[in-house]
Formats: C-alpha cells, sequence, structure tokens
C-alpha cells in the first residue's frame, strides 16, 4: 500500500471490490426468491447461480488469507481447523489443505494459486454457463410470466423486449449508480468502519496470539452464527454447511403454483419475511461476541432460517394465491 505508487488505491478498489461483489449478488439472489425465479424451468439456470456463489466464497476466504494478517491467520486457522470435525478422515484432511501442521507459507502459497487462477477461471466458466441456461429459458419477470409463450405472427415472443437499447441503458444507470457508491467507499470509508475491512487485519499475523475476538468479513458471518451456535461442534459444521447448501434445492421444495411474490398469498409472505430477518440478524449476531444472550438469540433465529427451507414444500402448497396474468402487465408511474 505504501512502497507502490497507487497501491493504496489498488488494495481499496480490491478489498471494497469484494464486500460489493456479495452486496450485489445477495440482491441478486433475494430477488430470485421474491419472483420464484429458481422455479422450473429454471433450474438448471439456479443451480449454476449457486455454483458461482460457493466459487465466490472460496475466492474471498482464498484471498482473506494473503494480505497474511492477523485476522487472515486466525480466520483460516478457524475454518480449516472445521474439516478436523469430519469423522476419520478429519485430522488427515485438515493437514493435507494446510500443507503443514499449522496455517504456514505453504498454505500461503497454495491460497494464492487457487484466488488468483483456479477459482477465477472457475468462476469464468460458471458465469458463462449461467448465462447460457438463461438464454435458454428466457429471463423472469416481476408478473412470473413466461415471456416465450406468447408470439406474434413473426414468432418473435409479444412479451420480450430486446436487450439493446432496452437493458444496456437501463443497466448503464445501475452502473452509474453502483461506480458512485463505490468510490464514495474506497475514497472516504475504506475499511468501512472495520466492516469491510477489519481492524485486527492491520496487525501482521501472529501465530502466538489469537486476535481478541475472531470473526469472518460481514459476508460469512450469517453463516457463521449458526456454526457457533450449535452446542457440538461437528453438528455445527455440519449444519453451517447445509444452511449454505440448502439453497441448491429450492425448485423442488417450492411447490408454489405460481412464481412471484404478487401473486403469492400470506403464508410465503410471511415465511420470505422471516428468512430475510433471521438472515440479517444471524449476519449481526455473527460479528458480535458470544455472550449467553446474543447466542440464545442467534438459536432462535437458526430455527427461523431452517424452517423457511424445511417448512416450505407445505406452506408453499397450501397457501392461497391469486390469479397470474398471461401476459406481462405494465402500469407508467
Ligand atoms: C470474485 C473475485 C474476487 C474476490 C471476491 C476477491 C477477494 C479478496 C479478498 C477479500 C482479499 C483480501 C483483501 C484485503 O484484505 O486487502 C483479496 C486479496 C487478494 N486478491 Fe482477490 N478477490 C477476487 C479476485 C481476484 C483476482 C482475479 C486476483 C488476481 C488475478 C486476485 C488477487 C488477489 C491478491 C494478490 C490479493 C492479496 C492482496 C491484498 O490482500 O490486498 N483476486 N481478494
Amino acid at each position: 500500500m505504501r512502497d507502490v505508487e497507487w497501491g493504496w488505491l489498488i488494495r481499496y478498489i480490491h478489498s471494497t471490490g469484494a464486500s460489493a461483489f456479495f452486496i450485489v449478488v445477495y440482491l441478486h439472489m433475494f430477488r430470485a426468491l421474491l419472483y420464484g425465479s429458481y422455479q422450473k424451468p429454471r433450474e438448471l439456470l439456479w443451480i449454476f447461480g449457486m455454483l458461482i456463489y460457493f466459487a465466490l466464497m472460496a475466492e474471498g476466504f482464498f484471498g482473506y488469507l494473503l494480505p497474511w494478517g492477523n485476522m487472515s491467520y486466525w480466520g483460516a486457522q478457524v475454518i480449516v481447523s472445521l474439516f478436523g470435525a469430519i469423522p476419520v478422515v478429519g485430522d488427515s484432511l485438515t493437514e493435507w489443505i494446510r500443507g503443514d501442521f499449522y496455517i504456514s507459507d505453504v498454505t500461503l502459497n497454495r491460497f494464492f494459486a487457487l484466488h488468483v487462477v483456479a477459482i477465477p477461471f472457475a468462476l469464468v466458466f460458471l458465469v458463462i454457463a449461467h448465462l447460457m441456461a438463461l438464454h435458454e429459458v428466457g429471463s423472469n419477470n416481476p408478473d412470473g410470466v413466461d415471456i416465450k409463450k406468447v408470439k406474434g405472427p413473426d414468432g418473435i415472443p409479444l412479451d420480450g423486449i430486446a436487450f439493446h437499447p432496452y437493458y444496456t441503458v437501463k443497466d448503464m444507470v445501475g452502473l452509474g449508480v453502483f461506480l458512485i457508491l463505490f468510490a464514495l467507499v474506497v475514497f472516504f470509508a475504506p475499511t468501512m468502519g472495520g466492516y469491510f475491512l477489519e481492524h485486527a487485519n492491520f496487525d501482521p499475523a501472529n501465530a502466538l496470539q489469537t486476535p481478541p475476538h475472531i470473526a469472518p468479513v460481514w459476508y460469512f458471518t450469517p453463516f457463521y452464527a449458526i456454526l457457533r451456535a450449535v452446542p457440538s461442534k461437528p453438528l455445527g459444521a455440519a449444519l453451517m454447511g447445509v444452511a449454505v447448501v440448502l439453497f441448491v434445492f429450492l425448485p423442488w421444495l417450492d411447490r408454489g403454483k405460481v412464481r412471484s411474490i404478487r401473486y403469492r398469498g400470506p403464508l410465503f409472505k410471511f415465511f420470505l419475511f422471516s428468512f430475510a430477518i433471521s438472515f440479517v440478524a444471524l449476519g449481526y449476531l455473527g460479528l458480535q461476541p458470544p455472550t449467553p444472550a446474543y447466542t440464545m438469540a442467534a438459536r432462535v433465529f437458526t430455527v427461523v432460517y431452517f424452517a423457511f427451507f424445511l417448512l416450505m414444500p407445505w406452506y408453499s402448497s397450501i397457501d392461497k394465491t391469486k390469479p397470474v396474468p398471461t401476459r406481462v402487465t405494465y402500469h407508467a408511474h
């Protein structure tokens, strides 16, 4: 940051970019929940999206070791040692991942290779696959209407609009707003009060001293809170994994007859709303020290979190729904 001209800028763009990427991805995923975009026939599209999310988590995790701060060191220590909870192979697996008996320069080297080459290539491939799957079925819309169903005499779908100029122009507005907010963070609040760059990571890695309070960056804390909420370590690690993976099964858990929140009934709205609250609350709790009161709260929100997924086949099928229009509706504002 200090020895290279503009090094501070490159680093802040990168560290802010990591958080910004997760903000955008979480908004993108929540949009899919609101409008049922994961439902048939978009299962493959949804699965590729989830794989992007997993690869992004891996990318964020591997990248975080690279500045070799004290939180980098101990964060990697906590997460890698979770593999030790796997029966029989756990200990050897942990050693294999680290390449050493503790987080060392060997670990740093391989995380660098994974972060800079392997995962980025996987991400590029997955994004292409995601777009190809999207192109096959067409985009969803806030009505949840299949835009390819009604075609004009020329065979062109009547409810679709051309990507250019409509979406190219619309996306430029979004991009402009995004870049303004992004620049504000990079130039005026690069650590974002410790949320984008944690204070403990300004201390160099020290194998002999843990930071007073270990917590991952905010985008991992909902899952970290679930890990800590469960008293048994192996069960906590397993539940954390399940919490992430459950999203993949949404197309099959959702038995709703309509896609969009516009035409869903009160039950789905209630569960989706409680899920959103539990996700944010767990995210907050994962950042706090685990006092007994906070741990209790994390347990309650963990139950709410899982209820959204596990009860979905029930509430989505009995929910009252409103009739879906046959064509995309449009109301000028
Ligand atoms: C989805 C894309 C990416 C994400 C989410 C991501 C995330 C991160 C994070 C969180 C850090 C720690 C930042 C810090 O504390 O300063 C980091 C560091 C780093 N990343 Fe990435 N990264 C991504 C892509 C890449 C790519 C494509 C490259 C190289 C071609 C790269 C190279 C590096 C390097 C060299 C570091 C260490 C420098 C530093 O700590 O500032 N990253 N990354």
